[in-house]
Order: C-alpha cells, then structure tokens, then sequence
C-alpha cells in the first residue's frame, strides 16, 4: 500500500495502459479518478470489485471546462489531488503513413490531444497541488522519440514535445515541491495495440529483437516505474523519462 489514501487522476484511464494504471495504482491503496472520454465503467467495477476507491470522469483532456470539472469533482469527493498521469493520447488509432500523407487536421488533433491535453491536464492540477505544497506529475511519453521510428511522424514529434514540456515544467514546479517526470515505455501490448495488426503483427518482431530482454512488454511491465514516481520513494526525482522497454533505446 505504497499510494495509501493519495488521490490520483489518470486521463485515458477507460481502456488500454490507462485501465491497468489506474488498477495497479488502486491495488497500492490510491483513491482513483478514471478520467476519459470513452465509458470508464468497466475500469471503475474493476477496482470497486477488488475492494478499491475508484469513480469516472468524462473527459477531454483538449477542453478546459472538462479539465475544470474533473478537477471539482476530485475536490468533492477526497478533497485533493496528490498525483495526476497523463496518459490519454491519440495513438493505436492511427496508422503508419509517409508523413507526406498526414495531412494538418490529423497533425492537429494528435498534437492538440497528445501535447496540449498534457499542457491543459497539468494546468488543471497545479493550482490544488500547490495548495498543498507536494504532487507528483507523471507524463506518458515512448520510446518511439528515442528510436525516431519512422512512418508516425506525428505521433513521434507530440512525445518529444511531451518530454521537453516534462522538463521544463519540472524546473517550473520545483519549488512548490511538485515532481514532474515521465514514463516512456516501448510497444506494449496494449488492448488498442492487440487490436491492430501494424502494432502487433509479425512485422513488429525486430522491435523485440533490438531489446535487451527479448520479449513482447506487457502492461504490467509499467507498473513498477509508475508506483515508483507516484510514491514518496522518488520525491527527488524530477525533469526524468524513465524508459521501460526491455533495454532497446539507451539514454
Ligand atoms: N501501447 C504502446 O505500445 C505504447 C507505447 C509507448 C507509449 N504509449 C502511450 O501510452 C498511453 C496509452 O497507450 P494505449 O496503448 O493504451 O493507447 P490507446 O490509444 O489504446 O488508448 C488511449 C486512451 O486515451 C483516451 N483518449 C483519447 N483522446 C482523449 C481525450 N481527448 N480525452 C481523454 N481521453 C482520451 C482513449 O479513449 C483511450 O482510452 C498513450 O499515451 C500512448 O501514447 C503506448
């Protein structure tokens, strides 16, 4: 019980590496606010059922009036928040294209959802958590910004955004004893990426190939790192990405 009565958001929480989060980060004691805008039904029973706090949010992390509510309704009901993961993204519903191919309103709304839902989320939060002096920040970026993985160009180009807002909001919010930090994890077999051929076909094997550890990653793998950086344990850890992808991109 690492995260006992610390009251956390996780955005994109319905599905995917959001639903695991949230259920790890219940199992360790947090009260959870699953914030999304798909049903976050399933993700809430889920924890209700193995004994955890949990309820939902509709949310769209691109609309500062969504962001306000979900902030309130936190205040409302545990009157705080401790921790905020930033995972909602616009991801394994794309595909692989030439950028050439992408045209600006797709470029748009991945960065408007993947970059300024991170930047709006964060803005939501800092206010309560500066009240009370401590929180902790946890951005989901990838290791595709490492590997520079060609053919996803915006996709690529919102998690290297994502890390550069990571580092400079941790410097921003040092003072106010506000951990920012990400995660960024490598192709995980994921509900969104199970469903998807491009993702989990046999073309991505050479992904596995180039690890350290040759094994396809599991949800699961994540939880670890996003406990650590959720817990006191890292109250001195801040500005870093912490890349958990079986030891493929090394920085
Ligand atoms: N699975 C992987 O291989 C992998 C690898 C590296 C990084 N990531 C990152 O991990 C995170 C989760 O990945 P996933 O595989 O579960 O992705 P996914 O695409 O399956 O799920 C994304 C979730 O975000 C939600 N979402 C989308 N737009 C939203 C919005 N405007 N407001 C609120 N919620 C919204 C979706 O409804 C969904 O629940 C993403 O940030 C992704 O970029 C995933």
């Amino acid at each position: 019980m690492r995260l006992k009565d610390k009251v956390v958001v996780v955005t994109g929480g319905a599905q995917g590496l959001g639903r695991i989060f949230c259920e790890g980060l219940a199992q360790e004691g947090a009260k959870v606010i699953v914030a999304d805008i798909l049903s976050t039904e399933r993700t809430v029973n889920n924890i209700l059922a193995a004994g955890g706090e949990a309820i939902g949010a509709h949310v769209d992390v691109s609309d500062d009036k969504s962001i306000a509510a979900m902030s309130a309704l936190a205040l409302k009901t545990w009157g705080t928040i401790d921790i905020l993961v930033n995972n909602a993204a616009i991801y394994s519903s794309l595909t692989f294209k030439s950028f050439l191919e992408i045209d600006c309103d797709e470029w748009d709304a991945v960065m408007r959802v993947n970059v300024r839902g991170c930047f709006q989320a964060a803005k939501g939060v800092v206010p309560i958590m500066k009240k009370q002096q401590s929180g902790k920040i946890i951005n989901i970026c990838s290791g595709a910004f490492y590997d520079g993985v060609p053919m996803f160009l915006h996709y690529v180009s919102s998690k290297g955004a994502v890390l550069g807002l990571t580092r400079a909001l941790a410097r921003e919010l040092g003072d106010d004893n506000i951990c920012v930090n990400a995660i960024s994890p490598g192709l995980t077999e994921s509900e969104g990426v199970s469903d998807h051929e491009q993702f989990s076909g046999p073309s991505t094997d050479h992904i596995v190939g180039m690890r350290a550890i040759k094994r396809r990653e599991n949800p699961e793998d994540l939880l670890g790192a996003l406990i650590f950086l959720s817990s006191d344990e890292s109250s001195f850890v801040t500005g870093q990405s912490l890349l958990v992808d079986g030891g493929s991109a090394m920085n």
